[in-house]
This record gives structure tokens, sequence and C-alpha cells, in this order.
């Protein structure tokens, strides 16, 4: 059965070879007939919900021909012949393990294998190891980083903000502090003791940090704006603040955004003419990409930008910009200032499926609804119907994010912890209850929005 199937994709294969080699001038011509890539094992795997020793395991190896598969768990089992649907695998005993699929077809064998830590609670996210609480947001999103953002006064005053970042998140960004006019105030000092405080502060309480962000336009100090040297200098300047601030926070900060919100808006989404781009080209994009990766091969390297959703052809133009980048990129940070009745599912479904399609990480960044789009002044305070409609679209965000494959999933970063604290307060101008807590730190209906979302 094999062999012949093999044999009708052959015929096939020289059928249009001989077709394309006879086609008149005005037919459709052809390049050189390419043959099917080899096979290539693939898999993902989550933690059981109801068992967090137990690991189910999915091949999602995709082949056109019938091919066959085994498992190796790692656990000194012997090889396991793959069948249908998820596999379920108990590691109960402490330790690291390398799990493998050998597939094979046509003569041809592939093998893939992924590590996974397990300590004596179970088998650890992300290879973090420590207690899993599900009464928090951190501890129900099993799968990937529940994140959000920090100010060091915040840090510093100590209470209630820092007992819930502690309880709740275990992925920190700092809201404004590690920002090129923060961390780079005049040339030749930099200034890295405010995000010092963040990080010092995540790494005391087991959290990831998040690097935002290396190059935007909306935070450029203004020497930099002003530069007086040649564009040359310019370019060795940035690559000199790229390098030494990851340098700075190499083995301390997990990921960066490397460049945010590089696009225009209007028709065609040009590249903004920001300082950057006038000094040192078009490309300044891929060269800053570059010197961070340059800096720090580890680091997970992120392009930022907003209405990845609600637009489609920003959304095209990011991801146009994400090819041309190619293995200098590892994920997309789709910013989520969204509100209670947009954009649509579909929408951001999309800037998922983009994301998944071209191997990327995501990270839903920048998670805010706006419950107050409308922007009525009058209002005082949040009604019981947009806090339900609110935690509605908290719900489908956290679903949609918690669908896509484990080797995309990497954070899903809430903008700002309580509603009164929300830069969309100063942003628009109008009164807006955005966030999952409310002024008093009591959790919203939103909170549990995005714990159903993770059910
Ligand atoms: C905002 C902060 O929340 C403010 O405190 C700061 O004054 C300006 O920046 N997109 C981004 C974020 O990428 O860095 C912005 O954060 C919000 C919009």
């Amino acid at each position: 059965m094999k062999n012949t199937f093999k044999y009708i994709i052959r015929l096939v294969v020289l059928f249009m070879a001989f077709s394309c080699s006879n086609s008149s001038d005005d037919s459709p011509t052809f390049g050189p007939t390419e043959l099917p890539d080899a096979i290539q094992a693939s898999f993902d795997f989550t933690i059981s919900p109801s068992d967090p020793k137990v690991l189910l395991l999915n091949n999602t190896t995709e082949y056109y021909l019938p091919y066959t598969g085994v498992w190796d768990y790692g656990n000194g089992s012997s090889a396991i012949a793959d069948g249908a649907g998820v596999k379920e695998v108990t590691y109960d005993t402490p330790g690291r393990y390398t799990i493998s699929l050998t597939v094979s077809s046509d003569g041809i064998t592939n093998t893939i294998s992924k590590d996974i830590i397990v300590d004596e609670i179970g088998i650890c996210l992300n290879a973090v190891c420590g207690s899993v609480n599900t009464a928090s947001l951190k501890g129900a999103a099993t799968t990937f980083s529940v994140g959000t953002i920090t100010r060091s006064p915040y840090v510093a005053a100590g209470g209630k903000h820092i007992e819930i970042l502690k309880n709740e998140f275990n992925n920190l960004t700092s809201e404004y502090e590690m920002k090129m006019n923060i961390m780079y105030p005049s040339e030749g000092n930099y200034d890295f003791s405010a995000g010092d405080a963040i990080v010092g502060f995540a790494q005391a309480n087991d959290m990831n940090v998040h690097g935002h962000a290396l190059i935007w336009h909306n935070a450029t100090p203004s020497w930099v704006e002003n530069f007086s040297g040649t564009d040359a200098e310019f370019e060795a300047m940035v690559e000199d603040y790229i390098t030494t601030t990851l340098n700075h926070y190499k083995g301390k900060v997990r990921s960066w955004d490397v460049v945010n919100e590089a696009f225009e808006d209007g028709t065609g989404h040009p590249l903004r003419n920001s300082v950057f781009r006038q000094k040192m080209g078009d490309d300044y994009i891929k060269k800053c990409f570059q010197f961070a990766r340059n800096a720090d091969p580890d680091v997970i390297l992120f392009y930022n930008d907003y209405n990845m959703a609600s637009s489609p052809t920003k959304r095209q133009a990011m991801f146009n910009l994400v090819d041309e980048l190619g293995d200098l990129i590892d994920g997309v940070g789709a910013q989520m200032h969204i509100s209670y009745n947009g954009p649509s599912a579909a929408n951001i479904q999309a800037v998922a499926d983009g994301t998944v399609s071209r191997n990327l990480k995501l990270h839903f960044a920048e998670l805010d609804i706006r419950a107050n789009p409308e922007e009525d002044t009058s209002l005082t305070s949040l009604s019981s119907d947009r806090a339900n409609a609110q935690k509605d679209k908290f719900k489908e965000v956290v679903q949609i994010y918690n669908a896509i494959p484990l080797d995309n999933k990497f954070a899903l970063t809430v903008w700002g912890v309580r509603d009164n604290e929300s830069w969309l307060l100063d942003f628009w101008g109008v009164p807006e209850w955005p966030l999952m807590f409310d002024e008093d730190y009591n959790k919203k209906p939103a909170y549990a929005g995005f714990l159903e979302g993770l059910e």
C-alpha cells in the first residue's frame, strides 16, 4: 500500500515535469520541479490538568506518505510505537528527561528531542520549577507565563502591589524604565538603576523579565534625536547601546523587544521616519536585531507593535518585516490594547495564526481592554454589564492564546495591575477601567474571565 502510494506520487511529479518542458510560449511556465521535503519529526506536549506528573504527548508530524513513529519517553522504558491520539506518560521521579520521537518513511528517518524537568511536585512548566498554585493566574496558566508591568517606586514601596505581583504573575516588564531615554540619558552615561531594581525584584521572586523596549521612537532621549555626529557614528552609538544593555542584563532578562512600533498607521504602513531610520537607513531594524543577537545569542528577541489584530494591513506589514528578519527574530509581540467590543476573535486569531505558521513565539503583550471606548465622560463607575462584557473579552483573548501550540507559547502580559494606574487614563483622557483589579486591589470579573479562558 505504502509503495503504491509512493509510485503514484512519483508518476505525478514526472508528469508535471514533462508537461512543463512542452509548454507553449503563452502557457504558464514552471520552475524546476521540486521534490517534496524529507520527513521531519515534530511533537508538542502539555501537562495534564488533572495530574502534574502526567505529560500529554502529541505527535504533530505531517507527511504526504505514510510513516511510522517510535517514542522514547526518556524514562528508561523501551521504545514505544506511536499510535493514534495523545500519549499519557507519568514522570514521578525528579530529574531531567529527554523525550524523542523518531519517524521513518520511504527509507528516511528523522528524530526530534525535547527536554523536560520534573521536581517533587511534578513536571515543571517551561522548565521553571516551584509549587503550582492554581488559585492564581500563573498557577492556572500551566503552559505560558503570565506577565504584568511595574515601576521601580512601586517595587520599593512594597505592600499590596508587590503582593499581587508575587502571587499572580511570573513575567515582569518595566512600564517605562527600561527604555532608551531612561537607560541612556546622556552620551556615554548609562543608568540602569531603575531597571536593576525591577530585575532584582523579579529574580528574588522567581519571575522572568521581559525587556521593553530597546528602540522606540517615543522614548528616545533628546541627545539621540539631535545627534551631532556622522551617520556612521550614530550607528556605532546604537550598537554600543544595544550591546551594553544586553550585556548588563545577560542571564537576568529572558527576552527583549528590540524595536517597538516601527510602522505608521496610515496607508501602506510605511516605516516611521524616526531618527534611527534617517541615520541608519531602511534596514535599521535588521541592524538592531543583529546587534542584539551578537550581544546575547541566548536572549529571545521580539518585534512589538499595536493594532496587529484590528488592522489586517498593518499586521501584514509586520509579518513582511518578520519574514525579512528571518533567523534574527524569535517572536512577535502583539500589543493587545483592545476594547470590550473589538477587534473580533477572528482578527485576534489571525495574529496567532500568522505567528504560528512562521514557527515564532507569540507574546500577547500589553493587554488592557477598554470598557468605555465610546468615551462617555459622564461615567463615574464601571457598570456590571460592561464589567461582564469586558470579562468575556478577557476570556476570549486567553482562550485564543491558550489554544496555540506549546512551542509558540511565551507569555501573555497585562499592561498594569489596577484600573486607576493604567496609562489609558492619560492617553484617552476619559474615564476607563481596563484591567483586572480595581483601585482597591479587588479582583474584577475580568480576572475570572482570564481564569475561565484557561479552562
Ligand atoms: C507607556 C507607559 O504605560 C507609560 O507609563 C509611559 O509614559 C509611556 O509608555 N505602547 C508601548 C508601551 O509599547 O511602552 C507604552 O507604555 C504604551 C503603548
